[in-house]
This record gives C-alpha cells, structure tokens and sequence, in this order.
C-alpha cells in the first residue's frame, strides 16, 4: 500500500549522470529540475530532506562498475549518487512509520545499494529500517548532541568498520587486530571502535603524514607503510593477531603471507581493494600455488538500524568521533568526488547539502 505526498514539489535540485566514461565526476551535472523522489510513499519509506551527505567509495565505484555497463543494469539512470544521509523528516509513509518517526524530526541513515535517488540531492526516500532519529537535546541525558554533518558519516563507514571488526573478536578480551588503512573514513572509525568499545589492542598501517592522526584515534602500534616494508614488520611480529582487516587491498601480498602474523583458525577480512585483480587473485588463487592460508572473508556491509543507532550512540558518549577530512557546498560536489577519488581523504568527505531548517 502506498500513499500521495501532498505539497511536495514535483522538481528538485540534485546532482545527476547518465553515463560515467572518464569518471563519474566528468559527467555529473546538477540541474534544478530532476524528478523529486517520494511522490507516493510505501508503508516502510520515510521521505526526507537532506541536510549534509557524506561520501564513500561506493558512491563512484557501483556507478562505474564494469565501466558503467554493470550499473545500467541495476540503476535506472538519470541517477544521483550518495548512500549516507542526514536531514529531516517531510513525510511518513502510511502506518508503521507513523509510529517511530514525525515530520520535521532530524534523522541519519543509509540508503540501500544500489540507490537511484541517492543523497547528493534535496529529497530522499529511505525505508524505516534504514533510518534513526537522530536524539534532541531534550533526550541528551548528559550525552553529547551530535551535529548534522557528524550524523552523515556514519552509514556506510560507521557501520562497515564496525561490523568487519565485532564479528571477529571478543569484546573486552584485549584481542589483536590490525587494520590495514587506519586513516580513510572506514579505517578512523574502525581503530575508536575496536580500541575504545571492544577494548582490543590495535595495529594499523597510514603513511607518514597520518600517523599522529591513527595514534591520536587510539592506535597502540602505527606502521608506516611508507617508510618501513609492511608485510616484512607484521610477520616479525609473530602469529599474534585475531583478525586482520584489509581496507586497501595493498601490499597484493599481505593476504598470501597473512599466516606468519594471523592466529591460526582465524580471518582475514577483505573490506575495500583498489584492484580488482588483487581482489580476484585472493579469492581464486589455491593454498597449493600459493594462495593465502588463512580463510578469507569478503565484508559485504548489513545495512541496518542496530548499528547506525549504537555508533551513533558511542558517538554521543565520547567513545567514537567522527573525522572529518573537509566539508564542501553542494555546488561543490564534483570537488568532493574528486578529493575522494585521490585515495587520500583523512576521515570522511561531508557535503553539505541544505540549509538546517
Ligand atoms: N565491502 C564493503 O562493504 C565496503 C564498505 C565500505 C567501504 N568499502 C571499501 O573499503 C575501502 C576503504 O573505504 P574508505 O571509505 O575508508 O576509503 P577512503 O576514505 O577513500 O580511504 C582513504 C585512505 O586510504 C588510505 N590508504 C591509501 N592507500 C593506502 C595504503 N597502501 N596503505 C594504508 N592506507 C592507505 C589513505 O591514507 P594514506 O594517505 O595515509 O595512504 C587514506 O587516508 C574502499 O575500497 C571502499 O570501497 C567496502
């Protein structure tokens, strides 16, 4: 069952492509007339304003995918990217969402992948289960009020850090872990959350200028990868971690050595890789012609409600924070794609994209 929005506006402005050769970044316009979202809402769909998105990775790799032939076939295009959301409630879908949420209340969430209406535009349409009212200072309880841009990083990397990490230790047991790429916005999230809510002892790897940042988030160990051989300083270690979580997909060999620092029986959590062979090497190649003797585990984000509304919890307790590496307008939205698509973004990429009204 699904109900008429009354007195939303038929147009909006949003950031839109319709073909992604030379990067997406090359072919998005924004134009003040794409199609508003929401204009009839499902029982489970909330529509709502943004105010402020924040980037990920999968905002240009799932449009690029297979050189943008791939994407055609699940997203419908004219398309908007953007997973990552905080805004505020317009309209409620008939029933169910009634009862949680009310028009006008601030919410966070993710938007499901893939997503043609996506958040760098002035309307989404999110299910219940995807969204969490973002708490008042009425509710604060003594807890910290997280502001509108620090609800938007939450989605996709909040939740992608966490889960690679929760599934694999036990909390409170002091368990090893490294993160392989500690500074970008899943790897600044995953060191507070394994250093500061699973009380483990944490190792991760950032160049030079990012190591003060990784120790300043929790870091025990900080390994420089640009200054020391990586792999060679992990195995002098010993076997001794209880997960390793690769956000980076490089060295090509950290998973094929894996077994000279990861504890026997345990995982090696494939999260992000720059290189599609590297990826495929990992997960074809056999132990006998030299494959990684460890299980390998490919992280596929569980978009769901109980984790956008712990870490966002954590975040009001002071356990984790939000990195910001830059924020941008929305008409400078390009730019922001751009400073992602370098690789070197210290914590996540805000755009804002509405006034708070
Ligand atoms: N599987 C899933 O469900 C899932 C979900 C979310 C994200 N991902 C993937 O996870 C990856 C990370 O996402 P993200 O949002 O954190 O990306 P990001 O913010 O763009 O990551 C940028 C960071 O990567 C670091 N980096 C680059 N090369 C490195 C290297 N060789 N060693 C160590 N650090 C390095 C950079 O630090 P330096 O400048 O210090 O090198 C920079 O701080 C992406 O590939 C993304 O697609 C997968």
């Amino acid at each position: 069952m699904s109900e008429p929005v009354p007195d939303l506006p038929s147009k909006m402005k949003a950031w839109l492509y319709t073909r992604t050769t030379g990067g997406i970044e090359n072919n998005l316009h924004l134009s003040s007339c794409a199609r508003t979202p929401g204009t009839t809402l499902r029982r489970d769909q909330l529509l709502i304003r943004v105010i402020a998105t924040s980037l990920n990775p999968a905002d240009y790799k799932v449009p690029e995918a297979g050189h943008g032939l791939l994407s055609r076939l699940i997203i419908t295009r004219p398309a908007s990217p953007g997973l990552d959301f905080c805004g505020r409630v317009v309209a409620t879908g008939p029933g169910s969402a009634e009862a949680e949420f009310q028009p006008g209340q601030l919410v966070y969430g993710c938007l499901a992948i893939p997503s043609q209406f996506g958040a760098l535009a002035e309307y989404v349409v999110s299910s219940v289960e995807n969204t969490v009212l973002l708490p008042s200072s009425s509710s604060s309880g003594g807890l910290r009020n997280l502001d509108t841009n620090e609800a938007a990083t939450i989605g996709v990397a909040g939740q992608t850090a966490y889960q690679s990490i929760a599934t694999y230790v036990t909390p409170g047991f002091g368990d090893r872990v490294f993160i392989n790429g500690g500074s970008g916005g899943v790897g600044t999230f995953g060191i507070q959350i394994a250093k500061n809510v699973l009380g483990c002892h944490v190792t991760v790897s950032c160049s030079s200028r990012n190591v003060q940042l990784c120790k300043d988030l929790g870091a025990d160990e900080v390994i420089d990868y640009t200054a020391v051989d990586l792999v060679q300083t992990l195995k002098e270690k010993g076997q001794v971690f209880s997960v390793v979580v690769d956000n980076v997909g490089s060295p090509p060999e950290l998973y094929r050595e894996c077994h000279h620092f990861l504890l026997p029986g345990r995982k090696f959590v494939q999260v992000g890789s720059s290189s599609p062979l590297v990826f495929a090497d990992r997960l074809l190649r056999p132990r006998f012609v030299g494959g990684g003797r460890r299980q390998l585990d490919i992280m596929i984000l569980n978009n769901n409600k109980g984790d956008l509304v712990r870490i966002g919890e954590w975040m009001r307790e002071g356990k984790v924070k939000a990195v910001i590496d830059s924020t941008y307008e929305f008409e400078d939205a390009v730019k922001a794609l751009e400073k992602l698509k370098s690789g070197r973004a210290r914590g996540k990429i805000v755009v804002y994209v509405a006034e708070n009204p």
